[in-house]
């Protein structure tokens, strides 16, 4: 099962993350730990990129940074020559403070303030995803006090049905997200004879996709639109941004494609569609997170103890749950696990790998197999990279993990183990 998770592997009996004892790292820096391998992390970015470089067009990848935003990994984003999607005043902050070029970053959000907006523009942000016509309104007002030029994508929704789960679907038409086609043409008219700087179009339709069909589908649409839009506002909306969606491995049963093909994919649709049209070839921006962040990171836990219910559940007791790894209780994912300090054991056991939290539903992995747990074991969930140090909560006033990188150097705290004490200093 290892070798299907990058950066793992098996030595004397034990759990190795990208070369490091996993056991060593939980003695080192506590528990739960979040473990990111930034070998793994870098070879994702660069499969995007170079994926990306042979299109004629040009193009960029921007990282989506909700996956994990955090200031190292933006740093490491920076030093690649990938761009960030950022949707709130703390993912640009983020960005910045990793050094990341304001020019290479775009500012998302369906509901973005004038302040952020204001911010956005005082820090030289690149791009902004225009979600509804309020946008370009209040980028209107504020250009009198910010000359900075910040380029316009409208977001489209294409209606294009991708098969994921119902939270994570994007591009329907009652999406919260973006607008039809026929509503952003007359809006780019107006953002243009506002002065505003209208650069091309935008489209995200979800989240963990494996099928390529809806990834060309909405890439043959978007180019229509294009076309539709240049012939209103002119060439100079020359940029199509596909969003990102890419699906990656959770589980054994899961086969993703490799991220290039995604790319080359869209690319070969875009590149057809240009020359059936006869436009330019725009210049293609992507933005994955999962596929850049996810399959960088796991996390170790210490097993409290084994439960076995009167009817027979068996469940596998951590020191965290749903309160750094949210996705089983939202979404009903699965996480693969192995106990690290005993990794070539037979796993004869069904288990539910369950919390710590006061909640039935907080649980990381239902019905999984693993060798007979224990308590002080060194359980690892793999693919835990993405949106879940981003979406973890503070329930029953449990405090943050810490994050730790390896793979390169030695193993370095990137993310510093938070305290209740911090936690109550915020009360008045
Ligand atoms: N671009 C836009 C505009 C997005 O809204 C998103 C994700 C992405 C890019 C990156 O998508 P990715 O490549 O990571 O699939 N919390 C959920 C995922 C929510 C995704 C939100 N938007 C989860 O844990 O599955």
């Amino acid at each position: 099962m290892l070798q299907n998770f990058p950066g793992m592997e098996e030595k004397n009996g034990e759990l190795m993350i990208g070369g490091v004892s996993a056991v060593s790292l939980a003695e080192q820096f506590g528990t739960p730990l979040y473990v990111v391998n930034e070998t793994v992390l870098r070879k994702n970015m660069r499969d995007f990129a170079s994926a990306l470089s042979s299109y004629e067009g040009g193009g960029r990848i921007f990282y989506a940074s909700k996956a994990l935003s955090v200031k190292r990994i933006l740093k490491i984003a920076a030093e690649e020559n990938i761009g960030a999607d950022v949707v709130s005043e703390g993912e640009l902050r983020t960005a910045l403070a990793g050094g990341m070029n304001p020019e290479n970053i775009m500012y998302h959000g369906n509901n973005k303030s004038e302040k952020e907006l204001a911010f956005a523009l005082s820090q030289g942000v690149g791009y902004t995803a225009v979600d509804r016509p309020e946008d370009v309104y209040r980028l209107a007002a504020l250009s009198k006090e910010y000359p900075h030029k910040i380029k316009l994508l409208f977001r489209i929704v294409p209606g294009i049905e991708a098969h994921t789960h119902d939270y994570i679907r994007t591009g329907s038409f009652d999406s919260k997200f973006g607008m039809p086609i026929e509503e952003a043409l007359p809006l780019m008219q107006y953002a243009k004879a506002q002065g505003l700087c209208v650069a091309g179009l935008h489209c995200h339709i979800g989240s963990q996709i494996f099928e390529t069909e809806p990834f060309r589908d909405a890439a043959k649409l978007m180019m229509q639109f294009l076309k539709e839009a240049q012939a209103l506002v002119g060439e100079d909306a020359c940029i199509l941004n596909l969003g990102g969606g890419f699906g990656i491995r959770y589980t054994e049963e899961d086969s993703p494609l490799p991220p290039a093909d995604f790319i080359q994919n869209a690319v070969r649709v875009v590149t057809e569609a240009a020359k059936e049209l006869k436009m330019k070839k725009p210049m293609l921006f992507f933005e994955p997170g999962r596929a850049i962040a996810g399959t960088a990171g796991s996390t170790l836990y210490t097993v409290g103890g084994v439960k076995k219910t009167k009817v027979g559940k068996t469940y596998v007791f951590i020191d965290g749950g749903m309160t750094d790894n949210p996705r089983h209780a939202l979404y009903d994912a699965q996480y693969e696990a192995v106990i690290a300090n005993r990794v070539s054991d037979e796993a004869t056991q069904k288990v539910t790998i369950a919390g710590r939290l006061c909640e039935s539903g907080d649980v990381i992995s239902e019905g999984i197999l693993l060798p007979p747990a224990k308590e002080g074991d060194i359980l690892a969930t793999f693919s835990t990279g993405a949106y879940c140090f981003s979406m973890a909560s503070r329930y029953n006033r449990v405090p943050g993990a810490a994050m730790v990188l390896v793979g390169e150097e030695a193993p370095r705290l990137i993310v510093r183990r938070q305290t209740a004490e911090e936690l109550l200093s915020l009360d008045l």
